[in-house]
């Protein structure tokens, strides 16, 4: 039968057939309470009777309790006020409980009610030939030939030909158009400008950071490369956050030899898609991208904790020169930004790199 096609008389059988407000098959009716029989009908699994009883008790044992939960849901409403951080806490707690169980116990009935007590229906639906008849396959091809034949194609050799030169060019075209796009970024995205006893700077200023004046521990500094000041082509990878921490506040994700004295350098671009990550909470220790609340820990190597991002703010190794300012040991070892870049080589090899040096 295709999906167009009514049941015909032979399909009787085959397809299960009900009608709203009538009684499942394999039912009969006794005044007004139907009654299970074992008559059965192909295709059609009728629930064991035993078993539906019981089905039903436990129906109604969640349908009361999903009623329970509604109501103390709406009491809670009234009776937890909220005011300050710890009443919004218990308001939040107890109407997120309580809405919780309600909507569970709710949803767990109507499972129950479907899965236990209601006939199951083996259906099936028969598509048709993917294939067409060779009528239409005949009447397809005769009329690609007749239309051949009568613009001339095969026989006005000399068009034909100008035509297919006229084409090629026009196909070449959209290489042209790719050219237009650039040059290839090659490697250029799997690195920022840090190098190798290239100073840090601090944004706005350009101060260059003296390791011993940042010595409060909890502080934060927005960081930029000597140099790249005010190019923001490089700034928009290379910009970092820099934190210090006493050393034993330090867990075992950061890598502790690209630190100095407790100053750690992460990438402040985040690994979602590349906003800036800046805000810290000191207390907790946690970096927070405000565009989608990925939330990194910073005593850990800046691993997610919550949120859209998948992959750590990579780490960039720091140390001081001879006169105590913060400098950059090398770039950093995995590409910064959008975590599009967990995909790639790069990315493992250097996690397996750092699993060494950590
Ligand atoms: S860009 Fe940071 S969470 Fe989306």
């Amino acid at each position: 039968m295709t999906d167009n096609e009514l049941p015909g008389p032979d399909d009787e059988a085959r397809v299960p057939r009900r009608v709203i407000g009538t009684p499942a098959q394999g039912t009969a009716v006794l005044g007004t309470r139907p009654v299970e029989t074992e008559v059965e009908t192909p295709g059609v699994t009728l629930p064991d009777p035993a078993d539906a009883r019981k089905a039903e008790r436990t129906v109604t044992l969640l349908f009361f309790v999903a009623f329970l939960a509604g109501i103390a849901f709406i009491a809670s409403y009234v009776v937890f006020q909220v005011g300050s951080l710890d009443k919004t806490a218990v308001s939040n707690a107890a109407l997120g409980g309580t809405l919780t169980v309600a909507l569970l116990a709710l949803a767990s009935g109507v499972v129950v009610w479907v899965r236990r007590m209601m006939p199951k229906y083996n259906l099936v639906q028969e598509r048709h030939e993917m294939r067409s008849d060779d009528d239409t396959r005949g009447y397809v091809d005769e009329t690609f030939r007749a239309g051949a034949a009568e613009s001339g194609f095969v026989k006005h050799k000399m068009m034909r030909r100008t035509l297919l030169l006229a084409a090629a060019p026009l196909g070449l075209a959209p290489l042209v158009l790719l050219k237009d796009l650039g040059p290839l970024p090659g490697t250029s995205l799997r690195h920022t400008v840090w190098k190798k006893g290239m100073k840090l700077v601090v944004e706005g200023t350009g101060q260059p950071i003296l390791a011993a004046d940042f010595d409060s521990p909890g502080g934060i500094l927005s960081v930029v490369p000597e140099g790249y000041e005010h190019d923001l082509n490089a700034l928009a990878k290379a910009t970092l956050i820099l934190i210090k921490f006493r050393p034993e506040d330090l867990k075992s994700g950061t890598i502790k030899n690209w630190t100095y004295d407790g100053i750690v350098a992460y990438s402040k671009i985040c690994t979602h898609v590349g906003c800036p990550a800046a805000l810290y909470e000191q207390t907790t220790h946690h970096i927070l991208c405000p565009c989608h609340q990925s939330t990194f820990d910073a005593t850990d190597g800046a691993k997610v904790i919550f949120g859209p991002a998948a992959r750590p703010l990579p780490q960039l190794p720091i140390g001081v020169d001879g006169q105590g300012y913060l400098i950059a040991q090398a770039d950093f070892d995995v590409p910064v930004g959008p975590s599009f870049w967990e995909r790639g080589d790069a990315e493992a090899d250097a996690r397996e790199a750092r699993g060494n040096q950590s």
